[in-house]
Formats: structure tokens, sequence, C-alpha cells
């Protein structure tokens, strides 16, 4: 039986990993192994989201942890290589953008495994953003691209990638909040924070360049406490930016203002409530950007460039960038009414996980001297 292993390891590749896995059990014969490289590991940014998004528990856990980017990824190699050479899969398949992934792109590429990247194509055009670096590294590196949205199949083709590496599949997150909207939706949430529905705002900040500089979180987070000056405003603190937050004495800005929430990070179902719910969302990640975009919630980005520009040109999406000044102006838009409408994009339809499977059949049942022929 032919053997596909996919690789996990921080929060926003879980709900990516979820539906390919769910799709691969049910439509094909591949005999599938998880690994978890524990570049998160405590059980709010990893556990309960295996729990959440139905997902097995994996079959090999590294144990990696945190660390510098070179010993994070250097030490997920180190003990991935064996893991290849113990399994000898046909394909690697790895989703997004965090270390673990490029990590997993470079070992299994000198053991000529065949590797998919799935997420492929998005770019900010900020080698700052140590993100941007593993997209680069992992879409060269990859044989299968699989690409979210039209825009990720450009910038691909720009960079002289070859056409039929190429797949647009949609969005694979976007499996995830569909499946699991329902459910989610019977979760107590709003009630335990004692919020109104569309009668609160959400936040949730954790990129370096937002959070390790005192400066610049000192300005989110006054612009944050101007929007709970209006309403209430949840924030989902991730733990990178707790410690800087305690580091930099910054914890005033919660206790002067009740209406600004801190809370710990959430499991998926339910910040999936919290965020279907809101009236406006604030973010730096990337991923909540495109599940404001599907869910119809007005979302203001605090960053100066997206890799993921669809959820602007046809989402909720505005990018801000973080001037306190623009950002109060932007939040106040929002909360008169006038937030960002959009519609949903392209094949952003809860499918994408099946396109990624019967690829995945394809690709393994042909000669591999051929592999690349194999078109979408
Ligand atoms: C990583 C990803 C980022 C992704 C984010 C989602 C990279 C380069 N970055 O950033 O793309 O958007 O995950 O959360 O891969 N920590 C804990 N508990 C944990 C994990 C981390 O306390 O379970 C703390 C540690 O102090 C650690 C810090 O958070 O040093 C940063 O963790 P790390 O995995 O290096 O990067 P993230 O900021 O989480």
């Amino acid at each position: 039986m032919k053997k596909v292993i996919h690789i996990v390891g921080a929060r926003p590749n879980f709900m990516k990993v979820a539906p390919i896995h769910r799709a691969i059990a049910a439509r094909t014969p591949l005999q599938q192994i998880l690994i978890h490289t524990g570049q998160h590991y405590d059980v709010k940014m990893s556990d309960v989201f295996f729990s959440d998004l139905g997902l097995p528990a994996p079959d090999v856990h590294l144990g990696i942890g945190s660390g510098s980017h070179a010993q994070q990824t250097a030490r997920t190699m180190v003990e991935l290589e064996k893991v290849f050479l113990e399994h000898k899969p046909d394909l690697v398949s790895v989703v997004g953008d965090v270390n673990s992934t490029v990590a997993a792109a470079l070992v299994s590429s000198k053991l000529a495994i065949p590797l998919a990247h799935v997420e492929a194509g998005l770019r900010s055009y900020s080698r700052h953003q140590p993100e941007e670096i593993n997209r680069v590294v992992t879409d060269r590196l990859a044989d299968l691209l699989l690409t979210p949205s039209r825009d990720a199949d450009a910038n691909l083709l720009k960079e002289g990638l070859e056409p039929d590496r190429i797949h647009f599949v949609g969005n694979v997150m976007i499996d995830s909040l569909l499946a699991s909207k329902e459910r989610a939706e019977q979760l107590p949430v709003l009630k335990s924070l004692g919020l109104a529905p569309h009668g609160y705002a959400v936040c949730t900040l954790h990129r370096p360049s937002n959070v390790d500089d005192p400066r610049v979180l000192g300005g989110l987070l006054s612009a944050i406490a101007h929007v709970a000056s209006r309403i209430p405003v949840v924030f989902p603190v991730h733990p990178r930016t707790r410690k800087m937050i305690s580091e930099q004495g910054l914890g005033s800005a919660f206790e002067r203002n009740p209406n600004l929430r801190p809370v710990d990070p959430m499991g998926y179902l339910e910040f999936l409530v919290l965020t279907s719910q809101a009236r406006l969302i604030l973010t730096d990640s990337g991923g909540l950007q495109e599940e404001t975009t599907a869910l119809g919630v007005p979302c203001l980005t605090l960053r100066e460039q997206t890799e993921r520009p669809i959820t602007v040109e046809e989402g909720t999406n505005e990018v801000v960038g973080t001037d306190p000044d623009r950002i109060r102006e932007a939040a106040d838009r929002a909360l008169n009414g006038q937030g960002k409408k959009g519609r949903v994009p392209e094949y952003w339809d809860g499918r994408s996980g099946e396109r990624i499977a019967d690829l995945f059949a394809r690709f393994l049942s042909v000669e591999q001297g051929s592999l690349r022929a194999v078109s979408a």
C-alpha cells in the first residue's frame, strides 16, 4: 500500500490537515501516517485541536518544542530524517508556512521523497516575515503545489515554477470551518463570556514584528483599548504575546479597561463561535483573515501587507497597518456599520480536502518518471 506522511507542528496546521486526512481515508486506498513535530505543545495550542477537529492522535510525536529558528528547524530536521528513513513514505504532505513545514520540505527533498505543499504560492513579499522564507523555500522544493486561490498560481508562475506542478484546489482550512460550524454553534461560549451576538469585537496578536517590539505592541494595545471604549473586546492571548506583555509591563492596558478582556488561547470550536458572531475582528493572523472572509465578518489586519490579497479584493479584510490612529479610524468606521463587505472566493467551498485526496491518489499511481505530469 502506498504511504503518505502528513506533518503538523503548530496551531494553524491542524485545521488544514484534518480535512485532507479525512478525505484520503474516505476516498483512497492510501496509508496515512501523522507526525506531530511538537513545535506547539501547550494543551490549548495543540491537543484541543485534535479532539475539536476529529483528527486522530499522531502516530509519531517528535517533541521538538520552542527555540530559535535555527534550533527549532534543525532539531525537527534531524528527527524527521529518522522517521522518513524508517517509514519510507511515497509522499510527504506539508501545509502552511511554519518552521515545521520548511524542515519537512528540506528533509523529504534531500531523501528524494516526493513533496506536496498545501497552501502553496502565498507571498507577502516581505523577507522580514519568517513565514515568507518558509513559503519560498517549500514551494521551490515541492513536486505538487496546491494553491488556495488563483493569485497564488500567478505568484508561482512568476517565480518560474513549472505550470504542471501547480494545482488550484481552494482553501482547505475553510473545509474545517464549514464542517464544524454547526457543532460549534451548540457551545454556550457567548453566554459564558456574557456577550451578545454582534455586540463585541475579537482581537488576536502574535506576529514577532507586532509583539516583540514594546513600542509597536504598546501602540497596538492603545488602539485596541480605544475599540474597547466602545464595545467589549475579547483577546485570546498567544503565549508569545503574553510573555511580551508581562516582560514589558504592558498589562496595565487591561487593568484600566474592564471591556478589554484577555482570555487564554481557545480551542477551535470555541473560537469559531466567537469569531462567527463578532461585529469586528482585529488581527495579525493569516488564517483569521481567511476565516473572516468565509464568515462575512469585517476584519482589520494589523500588518503592513498581506500574503492573502484575495481576502481584500473579494472578502471582508482591510489591511490597516500598525499605526494606532489609522486603526482607530478604521475600527470606528466598521463599528459605525461601514465595515467591509465581501463574497466568498472560488473553491472556498468545503471540498478542497477531496480535491487534494484525489490528486494524491492520481499522483501516486503513475510512474516515478512522469509524476509531475499529473494535472488537476
Ligand atoms: C508559529 C509560526 C507562525 C504561526 C504561529 C501560530 C513559525 C516561524 N511561526 O509562531 O507562523 O502563525 O505559530 O501560533 O513557525 N509557546 C508556548 N507554548 C506553545 C508554543 C509556543 O508557550 O505551545 C511560546 C514559547 O515561548 C515560544 C513562543 O511561544 O518561544 C513562540 O513559539 P514558536 O513556535 O517559535 O512561534 P509562534 O510565535 O507560535
